[in-house]
């Protein structure tokens, strides 16, 4: 068996996977990819119907990440192939990112920073880099899954009123107190806005010029979810005509790149991609990993298939 992974995950990955990984360099994957049997893959990874054609014998695609808009999904249940992600074990590490850029962004710690660091603080001043309240504020969801839920909760906890927007009701919203609006509605009313819905076709730009022009200019949007569910240049465009408060940024339209108007823009707190970066998470998220492709080179239906439609074919693929 031929199990390839893209990045330095755990050094007992072999022990975890139970066979030996070979590591490749992304940029190798198109000639590696033809005798793969498994693939562990990054976010920053393009997995697409080009790259799949190459690879014949591969059965799992697991990805090192919640979100799975880098894989073609559909083109790898067309080829049998199972594509599994890593939910649940990073969802409290991104909500309480989530919740220190929120945070950051009322209090203008960024600024704070900044202005400390490069010797200019004078002392105390009544006036002095005045922010926002953020307990008993309105917290705006734009989706509200695990991470979502997991952010309400904080929310309550700082006194908020909850708002989610999303493309049904979700039955967990009533315990979390959080009132279901059409997304027009939410913006409107928000103290804050915080992303938490999956990139897709219909996603893409969600939070575009106009939408964002519905927001309060005491408004502050936070995403910790993808990048292009914003449109960069409008969001910059934005906080530079201080027709909004604040961003709290972790994910960018083309990562590593940040457009550079936003990082002109003083009122955003900008994070390199940093929702699920702690050790516990990180360690969960290659051992969910491991025992995706253990079970799927073993003939057994992994827990967190993204595409379960595949299993009768991928199973076939295996006897
Ligand atoms: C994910 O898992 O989708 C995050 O963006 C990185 O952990």
């Amino acid at each position: 068996m031929v199990i390839l992974c893209t990045a330095d995950l755990p050094a007992d990955l072999e022990a975890l996977v139970g066979a030996p990984v070979t590591r490749v360099a992304a940029a190798d994957l198109p000639d590696a990819i033809g005798q793969a049997d498994a693939l562990i893959c990054l976010l920053t990874h393009r997995i697409d119907a080009t790259l799949l054609d190459r690879a014949p014998r591969l059965r799992v695609v697991a990805n090192y990440a919640v979100g799975f808009d880098n894989v073609d999904v559909a083109a790898a249940t067309a080829r049998g192939i199972c594509v599994s992600n890593t939910p649940d074990v990073l969802t409290e590490a991104t909500a309480d990112l989530t919740f220190a850029l929120l945070l950051a962004a009322a209090r203008r710690l960024g600024e704070g920073e900044r202005l400390v660091r490069s010797g200019g603080w004078a002392g105390w001043e009544p006036g002095q880099l005045l922010g926002a309240d953020v307990w008993g504020r309105t917290l705006g969801l734009i989706g509200l899954g695990r991470i979502g839920q997991a952010v309400a909760r904080r929310g309550r906890g700082f006194g908020m009123e909850i708002l989610y927007s999303a493309p049904r009701s979700v039955a967990a919203a009533a315990a979390l107190g959080a009132v279901h609006l059409p997304l027009a509605d939410l913006l409107g009313r928000a103290d804050f806005v915080s992303v938490h819905c999956p990139l897709t076709p219909a996603t893409r730009h969600l939070l575009d010029r106009a939408a964002l022009a519905r927001l309060r200019p005491t408004a502050i949007v936070v995403n910790t979810s993808r990048g292009p569910i914003i449109d960069e240049a409008a969001l910059a465009e934005a906080l530079a005509a201080g027709r909004l408060a604040g961003a709290g940024l972790d994910v960018f339209e083309a990562e590593p790149r940040v457009h550079p108007d936003l990082l002109r823009c003083h009122r955003a707190i900008l994070a390199p991609h940093l929702g699920s970066a702690t050790t516990t998470a990180r360690r969960r998220m290659a051992e969910l990993c491991a025992s995706a492709v253990r079970a799927v080179l073993s003939g057994e239906q992994p827990a967190n298939l993204v595409n379960p439609e595949v299993w009768p074919s991928a199973r076939a693929r295996s006897s």
